[in-house]
């Protein structure tokens, strides 16, 4: 049966937040450029949605994702040379680079398998909570290539030089509790409380001021390879940016609520939007 090509990504936002899926499932959400060009509409269509505070990233069935298409998105755009190539190379990364900026904070919501290419957008999401079932490898080394498409640099980032290592020369498989306490995502949960747990999360972000979201997760993407000195100053001017455009003013209004209203404790929540 042919693909319809909107039908490789579901979308659903309900109560603020974004569900976004990955929708192959009989492929195992393998990324092939039909998919890749859809996911960057999706963002497009949703990153400055009033009714939009966060995005969950997951897939449809035992998959998050398999990773790049071996399939259409290597052999297929191989077939077309150079040219096509490089093409499918700038859709992947691009919506790849577009989710790490996103304007909206990011969940990852690791369902299922993830592998190769897949740690591409887990890296770009904010935040990631996966399912004990969870199954997360780099099977590049099995099919006889390196981690590319960022890859490697995605796990020399987020685990100790040693794991990473281990990860890309064997391909083995690690289990959700197992990339939780590498630190690859944030949490493990049982599948069948995964989404209620991702929504919980969810929950929190929405409570907070968008605006400093916003600022919040690109410093802490940004001052990564920044000098102390150049990282201070960034912090310094990203804070000036974020009060400008801050049109409600929640600065103030979070200090007058604490010290002139005593209506909550910042060490203990937020404040009210
Ligand atoms: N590319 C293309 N097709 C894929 C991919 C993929 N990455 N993953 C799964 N599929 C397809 C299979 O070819 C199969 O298609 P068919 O029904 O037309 O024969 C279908 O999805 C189902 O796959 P199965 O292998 O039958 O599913 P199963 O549940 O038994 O296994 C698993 C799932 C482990 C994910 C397996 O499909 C697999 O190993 N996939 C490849 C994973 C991988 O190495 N990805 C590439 C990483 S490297 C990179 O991204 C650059």
């Amino acid at each position: 049966m042919m693909e319809n090509e909107k039908d490789v990504v579901s979308v659903h936002v309900e109560d603020r937040i974004a569900w976004v899926n990955f929708a192959r499932p009989a492929k195992r959400n393998a990324m092939s450029p039909t998919l890749n060009r859809r996911m960057m509409e999706v963002l497009d269509e949703l990153e400055f949605r009033d009714d939009v505070g966060v995005l969950v990233l997951s897939g449809e069935g035992t998959a998050w994702s398999a990773g790049m298409d071996l399939k259409e998105y290597f052999r297929e755009t191989e077939a077309d040379g150079l040219r096509g190539v490089r093409k499918s190379q700038r859709e992947s990364y691009g919506w790849f680079r577009r989710l790490r900026w996103f304007q909206k904070p990011t969940i990852a919501m690791v369902n299922g398998w993830c592998f190769g290419g897949g740690f591409g957008p887990l890296f770009a999401c904010d935040l990631a909570i996966c399912a004990d079932e969870a199954q997360f490898g780099l099977s590049e080394i099995n099919w006889g290539i390196l981690p590319g498409g960022g890859v490697t640099k995605v796990v020399v980032d987020l685990l100790p030089m040693r794991d990473a290592m281990w990860l890309t020369l064997t391909g083995d498989l690690i289990d959700g509790q197992q990339a939780s306490a590498m630190r690859l995502v944030n949490e493990s949960v049982p599948l069948d409380q995964l989404k209620d747990r991702t929504r919980a999360v969810a929950d929190k972000l929405l409570a907070k001021n968008p605006v400093a979201l916003k600022f919040a997760k690109d410093a802490v993407r940004r001052v990564n390879t920044m000098t102390y000195d150049e990282a201070e100053d960034y912090l310094v001017r990203m804070q000036e940016a974020a009060n400008f455009h801050d049109k409600t003013e929640g600065r103030k209004e979070g200090i007058r609520q604490f010290i002139d209203e005593k209506s909550y404790k910042p060490g203990l929540g937020s404040y009210d939007l």
